[in-house]
């Protein structure tokens, strides 16, 4: 053990002990054998990652989707570093950084309608599971204590917390935790399908009538034991799975009709990606909460958080006015040095029209994605906002291998994709010029062909 090793040598890093670190999301076994040090990485500028041997890897990813402006923009490096040389941690509990309440302040002008109440969170999967417990908590103060149940979707993604995977609809992250799935909650089908919608740029057409499986969910259940529906407007993480023309609109009118919250998890669409600062706004759907994390600050320091509708929150405002009304909330909830690079991430969002800038780039990013259909193995090209993605055929029996091959094929080429399955996907960020986008997806064809 070498406490004091410098990590940021190719030979420091060959010499490195691997086994004590249990990788998230990771291929532990794989990673550690093969000791990749072009996935080691050490230096972010921009839209380009370094690894330790000094190669520069374009972020296709924009990080895990949250570097959104590319890494380590002035404005937030030096707002972080200000806010450290005036204070480290505040208590959130009884005590508050005023920048956390102006922060909630201009989070609520850019949300749609009158969600206007903000309650911050660490990450995207403590919004999840913070949003599923104000629904119920709502509905029980507004005296619908039977309404508990709760309606994700197939495919969807909602974070690793015991909420977020109850809801959640990849099978992966719930066969294991299946004995603690919460109870009484049902699934929307997803909206993937091949057959109908294959190779759609944007929206697909087909499918809006997938919503109307809600009215069974309800005649099944009764709405009065429904708290909320949970979805993301565009599916993410599972591989840019796009809404249906009409599709969410849909959903809303079944919830209203029957008196159920609905829920959309921004955890990725959330401040700019879709061409509009929610995804809401760009699908014109207004849901009665938002989930938010990543793009917030643009990945700086972890932070999520839950947009409510104000009824909801006033809701809540009841009794004697010395009592907490929410058991909820987390040590770090509007971290100051969160609260700081978010104040910043506005500022460039606002200051550089970030979501017309994206909704730009979607124009272009359509246009490349599209034309690699013909590729050896792809099977659907799908896009949605500035976002991308292309799934391939398995190998025979080995699901995600050639995924993988592509991947690491782009790696070598420079480009580092994000792959789940066979899917590839892609979100650079705003700073992406014509010309990186071209070399972006010729590597990306390469590494297609390459793969095999
Ligand atoms: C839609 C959505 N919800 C929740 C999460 C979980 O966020 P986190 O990894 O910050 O917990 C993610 C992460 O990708 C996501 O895409």
């Amino acid at each position: 053990m070498n406490l004091a090793a410098n990590t940021s040598t190719p030979h420091a890093v060959a010499d490195l002990n691997l086994d004590p670190y249990w990788m998230p999301y990771t291929h532990n076994r794989y990673f550690k054998k093969h000791q990749p040090l072009d996935r080691m990485l050490v230096g972010a500028e921009g839209a380009y990652y370094t690894t330790v041997e000094g190669q520069r890897l374009f972020d296709c990813l924009s990080g895990l989707w949250c570097s959104s402006l590319g890494h380590r923009p002035a404005k937030i490096v030096e707002a972080v570093k200000n806010q450290l040389d005036r204070a480290d941690y505040i208590p959130a509990f009884q005590m508050a950084n005023p920048e956390s309440f102006r922060l909630a302040e201009r989070i609520a002008d850019v949300a749609p309608a009158d969600l206007n109440r903000v309650f911050f969170t660490n990450s995207g999967s403590e919004a999840v599971d913070t949003a599923l417990k104000i629904a119920l908590a709502y509905h029980r103060l507004k005296g619908d204590a039977s309404r508990t149940r709760f309606i994700g979707r197939e495919k969807g993604y909602h974070g690793v917390g015991f909420g977020g995977v109850s809801v959640g609809g990849m099978v992966a992250n719930r066969k294991m935790f299946a004995a603690a799935m919460i109870p009484g909650v049902d699934h929307l089908p997803h909206t993937h399908n091949l057959k109908e919608m294959a190779f759609s740029k944007g929206l697909p057409t087909w499918g809006a009538h997938l919503a109307d499986d809600l009215e069974r969910i309800v005649a099944l259940h009764d709405a009065s034991t429904i708290a909320a529906v949970i979805v993301e407007p565009m599916q993410g993480s599972v591989g840019v799975v796009v809404p249906p023309v009409g599709y969410l609109k849909r959903l809303r009118e079944i919830c209203d009709k029957h008196g159920i919250l609905l829920i959309f998890d921004e955890v990725i669409t959330g401040f700019g990606r879709m061409g509009d600062w929610f995804g809401a706004q760009a699908f014109g759907v207004t849901p009665d909460l938002i989930t938010f994390a990543k793009c917030v600050n643009n990945g700086t320091v972890p932070m999520g958080g839950v947009i409510a509708r104000q009824g909801i929150y006033d809701m809540f405002m009841q009794g004697p006015d010395y009592a907490v009304e929410f058991f909820h909330g987390y040590t770090y909830s509007a971290h100051p040095l969160a609260v700081a690079a978010a104040h910043a991430t506005l500022d460039i969002l606002h200051e550089d029209e970030v979501p017309k800038r994206f909704a730009t780039l979607a124009a272009k990013i359509e246009n490349g994605a599209h034309a690699l259909k013909g590729e050896p193995n792809v099977i659907d090209i799908r896009n949605c906002g500035a976002a991308a993605a292309i799934e391939m055929s398995p190998l025979a029996g080995q699901v995600g291998v050639r995924g993988l091959r592509v991947f690491e094929e782009a790696l070598k080429r420079g480009m580092l994709l994000r792959f789940t399955g066979d899917t590839i996907a892609m979100a650079p960020p705003v700073v992406t010029t014509d010309a990186e986008l071209d070399r972006m997806f010729s590597a990306v064809g390469d590494a297609i062909r390459a793969a095999g």
